[in-house]
């Protein structure tokens, strides 16, 4: 193993962004923890990208983010076997559309133990290990466009995408002295299996509304966060960016 490469956790990476994000970091050399609660998912997506490049650098992972004991047995196992954690991205999320008046406490409880305390242990247990290690490393947190604008019935969600946010700003703080930088990506509307199968629409009817003229795509965020583990972005700490195509930057008028 080459000493500069970088030995990444990415969690809920079975599908969509953060399997895309895996793909882009092994392409770079790293090596990658791809966890996700759906075992199955995790050990397809693993095989596929170490296929792809007729090498293992991933190891599969099955890990409930919200059960935070699990998530430090896989940190330990992985950096047993490849080294010291050098980055994290904490992307696992489950995005819920509920009316307001019907989110009752035990839908809030799940999405909360996943979004908000699976993300915020994810980057502990991450962060723990690099200081341990005398690792300057790189957070990344999946927060999303919907924590700084209101939408129908995504009051829960958006109120979880708002705390990832915070998350970044208050960890930067913290870990700043022991040269670790946290951000947060908040991707706008980006096409994947799920978004597609929600909405068979979703690409052109949120091309319409994107000043760039089209959906996102999962390599719009996959190459945000390897910007910023690299040291392109060792300045960079504490922030929220919007990868979205500009659609944060207007406001309907009548
Ligand atoms: N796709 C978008 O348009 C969009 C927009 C804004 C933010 N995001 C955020 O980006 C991240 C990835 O989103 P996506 O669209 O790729 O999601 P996705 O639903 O396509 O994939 C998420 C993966 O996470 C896994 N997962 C679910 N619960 C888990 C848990 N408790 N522990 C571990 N893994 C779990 C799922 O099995 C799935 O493989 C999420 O945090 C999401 O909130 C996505």
């Amino acid at each position: 193993m080459s000493e500069q490469a970088l030995r990444v956790i990415v969690t809920g990476a079975g599908r969509g962004i953060g399997h895309e994000i895996v793909r882009a970091f092994v392409r770079q050399g790293a090596f990658v923890s791809l966890s996700d609660i759906d075992g199955a998912a995790a050990e397809q997506a693993a095989d596929q990208i170490n296929a792809e490049l007729s090498e293992d650098r991933v190891r599969a992972y099955e890990v409930d983010v919200a059960d935070v004991e699990a998530v430090d047995q896989m940190m330990d196992d992985f950096s047993g076997h490849v080294g010291p954690i050098t980055t994290v991205i904490a992307n696992a999320g489950v995005t819920v559309y509920k009316p307001f008046l019907e989110t009752d406490v035990d839908l809030f409880d799940r999405i909360v133990g996943i979004n908000v305390r699976g993300t915020y242990f994810t980057a502990q247990a991450g962060a723990k290990r690099m200081v341990e290690n005398q690792v300057p490393g790189r957070i990344v947190l999946l927060s999303s466009v919907t924590g700084q604008r209101a939408f129908r019935d995504f009051s829960l969600y958006s109120t979880t995408k708002a705390a990832v946010a915070m998350m970044a700003q208050a960890m930067a703080l913290e870990l700043g002295e022991f040269g670790i930088n946290v951000n947060a990506i908040s991707p706008g509307a980006i096409l994947t299996e799920r978004t597609r199968r929600e909405e068979p629409e979703y690409g052109p009817s949120w091309a319409e509304v994107i000043p760039k003229g089209r959906v996102g795509h999962v390599e719009d965020i996959a190459n945000t966060a390897l910007w910023l583990a690299s040291d392109a972005s060792s300045h960079v700490t504490g922030q929220n960016i919007a990868v979205d195509g500009g659609w944060l930057t207007y406001g309907r008028i009548p």
